[in-house]
């Protein structure tokens, strides 16, 4: 995208080019979050078991500031002359966020939310270079909506890493206990 010429702002009628531009970029994002959302209300409610409780927990509170999001990305289109689109333009792409077999595999879900959070930071990343200079209000907007989307992944990162490394430790130990019992 061109640095626009001085003075000028992303609603005049004379940037309706670049507008068009921008509106793509946003009308991904807010499937995007939408798609999030629904995949975050299924793996907060599916999982079993007492390893998932922290995962579940977590996923229920981001489920709010992911819809947040989405009405963000939908106002903004509103605001640049766009259209929020309708349920029948939407095609699912997280086949990573599928509900896991068994539904005790919590292990999957972390990975899933991660690379969701992934492929929004790199869309957000995308949208902040193309409007740095065409369309500030929309860069700061989405520069706040990927310091959450940081804060996600950081923290389901460190979840994985204590899944990866101490729990089947102790599963193991617990069921070297067992079976010193049946044995005894
Ligand atoms: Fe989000």
């Amino acid at each position: 995208m061109t640095p626009p010429s001085s003075g000028t702002s992303i609603l005049d009628d004379s940037r309706s080019d670049e507008r068009g531009e921008i509106l793509g970029l946003l009308e991904q994002a807010y499937w995007m979050e939408i798609e999030t959302v629904m995949s975050y209300i299924a793996n907060s409610i599916n999982p079993d078991g007492v390893r998932a409780q922290e995962i579940v927990r977590s996923l229920q509170a981001d489920i709010q500031e992911e819809l947040g999001h989405a009405m963000q990305f939908a106002n903004r289109i509103k605001e640049l002359y766009g259209v929020v689109p309708g349920s029948m333009q939407f095609s699912a792409e997280q086949s990573y966020l599928q509900p896991p077999e068994p539904t005790t595999d919590i292990v999957s879900v972390i990975k899933g939310v991660i690379e969701a959070e992934s492929g929004a930071i790199h869309h957000y990343a995308t949208i902040i270079e193309k409007t740095d200079e065409a369309d500030p209000v929309t860069a700061d907007m989405v520069t706040a909506i990927l310091h959450d989307e940081e804060g996600h992944r950081r923290l389901f990162e460190g979840f994985l890493r204590e899944y990866d490394s101490g729990r089947p430790q102790l599963e193991h130990r617990d069921r070297g206990h067992d079976d010193a019992l049946v044995a005894g």
